[in-house]
C-alpha cells in the first residue's frame, strides 16, 4: 500500500520560492496564492478561481481547442489573437472581401459573421480524483491489472458526472500518471467573427520577426459568443443572442511599470520539463537538428518559389507559416538549451535524485535505479523513436502527394466493402473535394522538388531497416514515374474517373504509383517502426511515472507542478525585460515608433497600409497614450507555451492588460526548462488593442461595450 500511497503525493508543499517557474492548476490556488501576493496581487483566491461564486476563471476560454481567448463584455465580446483566429478570417475572405488584407469590423450586432465549425469551452470545475482512480490498486498487483483498474475506475467516474447536455466531465492524468484531475466544462457553438485588423497590422513582422524581441505584432481579433433564449449553449441559429457570462474581465488602459504583477490564465499545451538527461540529450543532438534538417530543405525550396511567382505565395503562405513556426522555435531551443547547459543542469539533478534515495532503503530499492533504467532504454529505443519522428516530418510534413495519395487507400483496397456497407458514394464525394482543397493550393514542381530533397535525407537519417525494403534504389525511379503518370496527380482525369466508375478507378488506383508508393511508406512505419516504438513508449511511461513520482516524495519542499497537458492554467510573473546576452539588453515594451522604423514596402512582413501611415502621421492616440508614447507590446516574466496563445495577461487587480501571443527567441527553451533571466512571455498591450479598434477600424461601440478601467 505505501507504492500506492506515494503516488498521492500531491504537489503540496508551501511556497517559499521567487520563481516564476510553473504552470499551476487554477483549483490549487490556495497552494500558490501567497507567492502570487508577494509579486503584488490584490485579489483574494476565490476570486481567481472558485465554483461557488464568479471569478476569473469564468472569462478564460479555450479557443477551438487549442488557443486561448477572454470574455471582455458582458454581451460575450472576446478577445484571441490574430492568428488564433486567421483560419475563420481567411475562410470568410474572398476576392472581393479581402479582410485577411483590409480586416474586417462588424458595425453592428447583424453584421457579426457566423462561423458554425468554431467552438469555445467554459471550465467549470477542475477536480482532484487521484484517489479515486487509484482505488483497488495494491502493490501485488502487475502493472496491466493495475492499468484496468485505472481505467474501469475512470470510466465509472466519468459516467457517474456525465447526465448529458452541453456539460461533460473528462479526466486526465497529470504529472506523469502520479495524479488524475477531473475537468469538468461546457462547449458553446455559435461564435461569430466581430471583428480582425489587416494583416499588416495582425501579423506585422511576419515570420521575420516570429518567436523574436522586439516585436511590433498586433496580434488579436475580435469574436462574440452566442446562446439561445435561456443563455445556453446552442448550435449556431439566426435567431441566437448574445451570451451573458458570470464574468467579464475589465480593461485597463491605466499606465505600466516595469516589476508590475502579471498573470497568464490559459490553456498550455504541452511541455517536457522530466526528461531525463538521455533522452534531453537526444532531444539536442539527434532529434531535432533532423527535424530543422529536413525543414531547412523544404523551406529553402518553398521560399525561392514563393518569391518568384505571386500564386506559389499566396498557395504556400499558411503552409510554410507552419512549417517555419515550429522550425524556428526549435532552432531556438536548442540554442538556449546548449547556451545554459540544460544537460550539465539535469545531470547534476540525477545525481541528487540518486543520491537521495540512497538515503532509505525503501527509496533506494523504488527510485535508484530509474534513472538509469530510463537513460539505457533511451539508448535501446531511441532509434525506433528517432525513425517515427522521422515518418512524422516525412509523411506529415514532406512532399505532399504522399500523405494525400494516401487518402485513397481505402478506395483502393476497399471498394466491396464500401458498396456494401452503402458508403462508396460518400467516400467518393469525400475525395472528390479533397482534391479540389488540396489542389488549389498545391504545385507539382515545387512538391517534386521537395520530394527529391526530403526522400534522400529520409533515407540518409533512418536505419535502412526500417524503411520500404529497395527504397534507396528505386525512389527517383519512382518518383519520376509519380509525377509523370499518377492518377492521382492528374486531378482532372482522376476526378472523371470517379465521376465515370468508382469500381474501375478503384482497380486502377491499386496500381497507381503514387498510392503504391505511399503505402509502402506508411505501411513500413506501421509494420517494422511502430510495434517497436509501441514498446519502447509504454517502458518510457511506467518508468518517468516512477521518476516523478519519486520527485514529489523525496523532495517534498521543491515547488513541483504538473507538465502542460492542454488544461487550464495559471502562471504569473512581473512586467520586465531581459537581458539574454552579455552586452545586451531589451527593454520591457515596444512602441509605435517602432513600427514605423520597421516599415518596408520592399518586404511583405513590413508592408502598412496607408490609412495606418495616415493615422501614425494624425497621432491620435488620445487616452490609450503613456508619457506620449503608444504601447503595442510588452514582456513579461510567466511561464507560457503553445496553447497560451491568446491568453488574457492580467494585473493585481483583475483586469486584462494585454493578449498573450509568442515568446522571445532565447525563451523557447522554457518547454524543456525554464530560465529566470531569460524566458519572456509577449503580449499585445491591450491599449494599442483599443486604439487599433477604435480608431483604425472605427469600431468605438465595441470599445463602449467594454468596462474600461482608467
Ligand atoms: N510563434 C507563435 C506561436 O507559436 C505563432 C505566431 C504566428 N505568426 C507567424 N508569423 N507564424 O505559435
Ligand atoms: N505562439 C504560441 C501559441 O500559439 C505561444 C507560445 O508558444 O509562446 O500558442
Amino acid at each position: 500500500m505505501k507504492k500506492v500511497l506515494a503516488l498521492f503525493i500531491t504537489i503540496i508543499t508551501i511556497s517559499t520560492s521567487f520563481a516564476t517557474e510553473g504552470m499551476w492548476i487554477p483549483s490549487l490556488i490556495d497552494m500558490f496564492h501567497s507567492d502570487m501576493k508577494t509579486y503584488g496581487l490584490n485579489l483574494s483566491a476565490e476570486q481567481i478561481y472558485s465554483t461557488n461564486s464568479s471569478s476569473l476563471k469564468d472569462a478564460v476560454i479555450q479557443f477551438n481547442g487549442g488557443c486561448t481567448a477572454e470574455i471582455v463584455s458582458d454581451q460575450g465580446l472576446i478577445l484571441t489573437n490574430h492568428h488564433c483566429g486567421f483560419d475563420a478570417i481567411q475562410k470568410h475572405s474572398s476576392l472581393e472581401n479581402d479582410y485577411l488584407k483590409n480586416g474586417f469590423w462588424a458595425g453592428s450586432k447583424q453584421e457579426e459573421l457566423a462561423c458554425p465549425w468554431l467552438r469555445v469551452t467554459f471550465v467549470k470545475e477542475i477536480r482532484d480524483v487521484t484517489k479515486d482512480v487509484f482505488k483497488g490498486i495494491s502493490d501485488d498487483m502487475s502493472d496491466s491489472e493495475k492499468n484496468k483498474i485505472i481505467s474501469k475506475n475512470i470510466k465509472a467516474l466519468e459516467k457517474a458526472e456525465n447526465k448529458g447536455g452541453s456539460i461533460t466531465a473528462k479526466i486526465k492524468p497529470f504529472s506523469l500518471g502520479n495524479e488524475y484531475f477531473m475537468l469538468i466544462t461546457e462547449d458553446f457553438n455559435d461564435i461569430r467573427l466581430v471583428g480582425a485588423p489587416p494583416s499588416a497590422i495582425g501579423k506585422y513582422g511576419g515570420d521575420t520577426d516570429n518567436w523574436v524581441w522586439p516585436r511590433h505584432t498586433g496580434d488579436f481579433s475580435v469574436f462574440r459568443i452566442y446562446a439561445n433564449g435561456e443563455n445556453k449553449s446552442a448550435k449556431h441559429n439566426e435567431a441566437n443572442v448574445p451570451f451573458k457570462p458570470a464574468h467579464s474581465l475589465p480593461v485597463s488602459v491605466a499606465p505600466k511599470q516595469k516589476g508590475d504583477f502579471t498573470m497568464v490564465y490559459g490553456f498550455p499545451g504541452s511541455t517536457d520539463q522530466h526528461y531525463v538527461s538521455g533522452k534531453l540529450a537526444w532531444i539536442i543532438n539527434k532529434e531535432r537538428p533532423a527535424r530543422i534538417d529536413m525543414r531547412n530543405h523544404s523551406l529553402n525550396v518553398i521560399k525561392p518559389a514563393m518569391n518568384a511567382d505571386d500564386l506559389t505565395r499566396i498557395q504556400y503562405s499558411s503552409k510554410q507559416a507552419r512549417i517555419a513556426n515550429a522550425w524556428k522555435k526549435w532552432i531556438g531551443q536548442l540554442k538556449g538549451l546548449r547556451e545554459l547547459d540544460a544537460l550539465g543542469k539535469k545531470r547534476k539533478f540525477e545525481e541528487e535524485y540518486m543520491a537521495k534515495a540512497a538515503e532509505r532503503t525503501e527509496w533506494k530499492t523504488k527510485y535508484y535505479n530509474v534513472i538509469g533504467d530510463l537513460n539505457k532504454l533511451q539508448e535501446e529505443g531511441g532509434k525506433y523513436e528517432f525513425a517515427r519522428s522521422m515518418f512524422i516530418e516525412y509523411f506529415y510534413v514532406g512532399p505532399e502527394f504522399v500523405k494525400y495519395s494516401f487518402e485513397y487507400y481505402k478506395l483502393a483496397n476497399s471498394y466491396e466493402k464500401l458498396e456494401a456497407e452503402g458508403t462508396l458514394d460518400k467516400e467518393v464525394e469525400r475525395l472528390q473535394s479533397k482534391s479540389k482543397g488540396f489542389y488549389k493550393n498545391y504545385n507539382r514542381e515545387v512538391d517534386h522538388a521537395i520530394f527529391n530533397e526530403l526522400t534522400q535525407l529520409y533515407i540518409d537519417y533512418v536505419d535502412p531497416e526500417l524503411l520500404p525494403l529497395g527504397i534507396k534504389d528505386t525512389w527517383q525511379k519512382q518518383g519520376d514515374l509519380i509525377f509523370e503518370k499518377s492518377l492521382i496527380m492528374n486531378p482532372e482525369k482522376m476526378a472523371a474517373a470517379l465521376e465515370k466508375s468508382p469500381k474501375k478507378a478503384a482497380k486502377k488506383l491499386k496500381k497507381d504509383p503514387a498510392l503504391k508508393y505511399a503505402t509502402s511508406i506508411y505501411m513500413a512505419f506501421v509494420n517494422k517502426v511502430n510495434a517497436g516504438y509501441r514498446a519502447f513508449a509504454d517502458k518510457e511511461e511506467k518508468l518517468m511515472q516512477t521518476y516523478v513520482a519519486g520527485m514529489l516524495e523525496m523532495f517534498p519542499e521543491k515547488n513541483f507542478w504538473a507538465d502542460a497537458n492542454s488544461t487550464m492554467r495559471i502562471t504569473y510573473g512581473k512586467i520586465e525585460g531581459s537581458a539574454p546576452y552579455d552586452g545586451m539588453k531589451y527593454t520591457h515594451y515596444t512602441t509605435i515608433d517602432g513600427i514605423m522604423r520597421k516599415h518596408d514596402e520592399s518586404n511583405p512582413d513590413f508592408k502598412l497600409t496607408s490609412r495606418f501611415e495616415e493615422l501614425y502621421e494624425a497621432k491620435d492616440f488620445g487616452n490609450y497614450m503613456q508619457d506620449n508614447e503608444l504601447w503595442v507590446c510588452f514582456t513579461a516574466s510567466n511561464h507560457t507555451t503553445g496553447g497560451n496563445s491568446g491568453s488574457p495577461v492580467i494585473d493585481a487587480d483583475g483586469n486584462l492588460i494585454g493578449i498573450n501571443f509568442d515568446r522571445s527567441w532565447e525563451s523557447t527553451m522554457s518547454d524543456f526548462q525554464f530560465d529566470e533571466r531569460r524566458c519572456r512571455n509577449i503580449a499585445v498591450d491591450i491599449r494599442y488593442v483599443l486604439w487599433v479598434i477604435d480608431k483604425y477600424g472605427q469600431a468605438p461601440h465595441l470599445v463602449e461595450e467594454m468596462n474600461i478601467i482608467k
